[in-house]
């Protein structure tokens, strides 16, 4: 890749540390984690479906959706899966991270906002609760209609269940070892204009959601993922330039390297996180060509728009793109 002319400076993004004021168990290989300010400040508003980069003292980050009270300006609370083929992020916070340590978090951040209706219908596979639960909490406060269908392996494993119990038969918790899959036809009934679904879970459900949602209207459906789809072969694997608008730099993107580490390069620093598709930090304003989107967080119509990408997976399909850099 080449630099042609000055980089614009580096985009930068605050991070709080907090300390862990709360470790619980809440399920089978599911706990929460409490953060609050070690002197108490308030923390940065959220709203649900938001998330934070939590920097984990062995240096990884991971995202994890809020979980708690959108309301209580002096904590956070996380739910983390003990997943079994961790990298090391969630078995540090299941195994060693302790009340009292601080922890780096970044945003937060919100990729699955609840938009206004007078009708949800909430779908969450296993850890997928955790965007879920202050959904449902705003939908009962709001006085929408509401009713959420929540699925897991085994009930032992499913989190905040007593959290949920009060909402009665508007709450369908189905364990898979007790009643089978999902029975998504007949929790969503026929399409029908109006309704907001979300959902959030293993790929698999949200695969069966999008099935299940094709003669829905457009935008019924809204889904969170926890990983981004294989996105397949690049569109392109010719070199192509990406112009950075604000000051005229042109870089050439090889295909060994993505966008971001292309622009990392010439000194371009773009703040990321996930660097896989699915947190939505990196998302750059595009102002002319036409990206490869391969990210988890852009819907068919938002891809078409071709006014945005992510730029740690998302690639280009015309010779060069302009962005707003
Ligand atoms: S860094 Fe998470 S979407 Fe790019």
């Amino acid at each position: 890749m080449t630099a042609t002319s000055p980089a614009p400076a580096a985009v930068a993004d605050a991070v709080a540390s907090l300390r862990v004021t709360g470790k619980q168990l809440q399920a089978d290989g599911v706990l929460t984690l409490e953060l609050a300010s070690p002197s108490g400040d308030r923390l940065r508003d959220w709203t649900p479906g938001s998330h934070i980069d939590l920097i984990l003292p062995n240096g990884l980050t991971r995202q994890y959706s809020l979980c708690g009270d959108r309301w209580d300006a002096g904590s956070y609370r996380v739910g983390v899966l003990l997943e079994p083929e961790s990298r090391g992020g969630s078995a540090y916070v299941h195994d060693q991270l302790r009340v009292g340590d601080l922890v780096g978090v970044g945003g937060p951040r919100n990729n699955f906002p609840l938009v206004p209706s007078e009708e949800y219908l909430f779908v969450a596979g296993g850890i997928g609760i955790t965007p879920i639960l202050p959904m449902v909490h705003q939908a009962e406060l709001l006085g929408a209609g509401w009713r959420l269908l929540y699925g897991g392996r085994h009930r032992s494993s499913m989190a905040f269940l007593d959290e949920l119990a009060p909402y009665g038969d508007k709450v369908l918790v189905r364990p898979q070892d007790e009643y089978g899959l999902l029975d998504l036809p007949g929790f969503l009934d026929e399409p029908r204009a109006g309704v907001r679904i979300y959902s959030c879970g293993p790929a698999p459900l949200l695969a069966a959601m999008e099935r299940t949602c094709a003669y829905w209207p457009p935008h019924s459906l809204r889904v969170e993922r926890f990983v981004a789809d294989d996105a397949g072969a690049p569109a392109r694997v010719a070199p192509f330039e990406v112009e950075l608008a604000r000051t005229g730099t042109t870089v050439t993107v090889t295909p060994d390297v993505t966008v971001l580490e292309a622009l990392g390069r010439v000194g371009v620093e773009v703040l990321s996180s996930c660097r896989r598709g699915v947190c939505g930090t990196c998302e750059v304003t595009v102002l002319a060509g036409r990206p490869d989107h391969r990210d988890a967080l852009l819907d068919d119509d938002e891809r078409a728009a071709d006014d945005c990408m992510y730029v740690c997976v998302s690639r280009s399909r015309d010779d060069r793109l302009v962005l707003d850099l």
